[in-house]
Order: structure tokens, then C-alpha cells, then sequence
């Protein structure tokens, strides 16, 4: 029976939506550059460039649903004590399947960020150059709400304080290559923790779990959440 479950999910939670992931065959860095489009240096030195590739991914979330991992995660956020999700998603899929104690520590495609006043809001249409900030009436200072590399991940703190009192950490489509969630397995090992990897194939990390079931996601977190015993 677990108390403090800490969830993390990766691209591979949204590939069975139809939405691509980053380093599998015909993923988005086998088709852009990450120092193109994912940067911000890229987006200094041609912001163009940028705000067509994050535009197309908005464009592209129209065409998709949640699939029945996403159902059913936010199915078991109200069985738990303390549940948290941490994606490293920049989709609204989590969100449409009704996720509520979400937190998504590489930003969202749907908001939008000011560089001169800062403010954050939502952004359903293309982002340009021409785009006029709502908060501080600029125009041209507006950028994707997503965190670049180089950039530091959102809600740090908040992540690192549930890993460190969590008794269940699952991990959920995900290569495990990028840090800090890469990272995360071994806090929450350090925590006494019940570690776990549901991924379609053994992620670098994979050592790192004390459990691990492969497949896709669809099918084995639904399964793996209806095996457990949550208070
Ligand atoms: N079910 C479960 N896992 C899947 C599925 C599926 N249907 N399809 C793919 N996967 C797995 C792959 O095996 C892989 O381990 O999902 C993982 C996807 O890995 P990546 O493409 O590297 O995506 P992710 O781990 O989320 O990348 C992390 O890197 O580029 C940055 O900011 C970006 O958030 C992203 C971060």
C-alpha cells in the first residue's frame, strides 16, 4: 500500500495519441536541430524559425486526444493520500483527461511568456513576430511558455520536496536522458521509495528502478494502477 505517490511521464505517455516523441525513428530531433529550434539562442537568432516549429506542435494538439494512460492516471490522482504528476510534456493531453495535480516542469505549448513584462497566459493560436503581448501592449516580445535547454526546468522545488516524501515513484514513457527528471528515480531510491518504470523499452535509467514492466503505454498503466493498492 503506498501513501505519496510521485508520477513522472515523458513523450512516450502522448506517442499512442499520435503525437511524436523526441528520440525515437522519425522523432522531432530526426527532423530539427535541437540548436535550431529548441534554444535560446535559437530563438535570438532566428525567432522565425522557432515559433513555425513550436506553432505546428500547437496546431497539432487539435488533432489529438488523451489516451487510456492519461485516463487513467488522472482515474488514480483522487485514490491517493498525496499524488503528484510531474510531465516533462508540453501537450494538454494530461490536462484533458482531467489531471489535476499536474505540474509540467518543461512549459506548455498552449501559454505564451512576455521577455520584457514577463506575464504568462494562454496561447492557443500561431505565435509570430508580429504578436502583441495582452499585459504590456510590446509587440514582438512574446516567446513559447517552454523551457529551452540550458534553461531551468519549472517547479523545482515542489518536485524535489514530493520525491523526497514519496513512497511510490513511477516513471512513464520516458528515455531518461534528460536531466533533472533523469535524476528523479534515484531521489526518490535515496527516499526508501518503491521505484518503478513503465516504458516500451528499458530507458537509460532502467538499472535505476526496482520494478519495470515494457509495453506500451496504453495498455500497462492502466493495468499497473488497477494492481496496486493506493491509501
Ligand atoms: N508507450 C510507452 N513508452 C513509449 C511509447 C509508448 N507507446 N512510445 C515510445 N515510448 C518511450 C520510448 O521508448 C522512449 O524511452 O518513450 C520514450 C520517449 O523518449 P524521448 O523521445 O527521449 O522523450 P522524453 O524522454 O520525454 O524526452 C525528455 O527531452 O528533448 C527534451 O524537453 C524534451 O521533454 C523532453 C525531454
Amino acid at each position: 500500500m503506498y501513501k505519496k505517490t510521485v508520477v513522472l511521464t515523458g513523450a512516450g505517455v502522448s506517442a499512442e495519441s499520435g503525437l511524436s516523441t523526441f528520440r525515437d525513428n522519425n522523432g522531432l530531433w530526426d527532423n530539427h536541430r535541437v540548436e535550431d529550434v529548441a534554444t535560446p539562442e535559437a530563438f535570438d537568432r532566428n525567432p522565425e524559425l522557432v515559433h513555425q516549429f513550436y506553432n505546428q506542435r500547437r496546431a497539432a494538439l487539435s488533432t489529438v486526444v488523451p489516451n487510456t494512460a492519461h485516463m487513467a492516471l488522472a482515474k488514480v490522482e483522487n485514490r491517493s493520500e498525496s499524488f503528484l504528476l510531474v510531465t516533462q510534456n508540453v501537450d494538454d493531453l494530461h490536462h484533458r483527461a482531467g489531471s489535476e495535480n499536474l505540474l509540467h516542469m518543461h512549459g506548455e505549448l498552449l501559454k505564451k511568456r512576455c521577455v520584457q513584462c514577463h506575464e504568462i497566459s494562454s496561447q492557443q493560436s500561431d505565435l509570430t513576430l508580429e504578436s502583441i503581448c495582452g499585459h504590456c501592449e510590446r509587440v514582438g516580445t512574446l516567446r513559447p511558455h517552454i523551457v529551452w535547454f540550458g534553461e531551468m526546468p519549472l517547479y523545482m522545488d515542489e518536485i524535489m520536496l514530493a520525491l523526497m516524501q514519496c513512497d511510490l515513484f513511477v516513471s512513464i514513457g520516458t528515455s531518461g536522458t534528460v536531466y533533472p527528471a533523469a535524476g528523479f528515480v534515484e531521489i526518490a531510491n535515496q527516499s526508501g521509495a518503491h521505484t518503478v518504470e513503465l516504458n516500451l523499452e528499458p530507458s537509460d535509467q532502467n538499472s535505476q528502478f526496482q520494478q519495470s514492466i515494457h509495453g506500451p503505454a496504453s495498455q500497462v498503466v492502466p493495468k499497473f494502477f488497477e494492481s496496486i493498492e493506493l491509501i
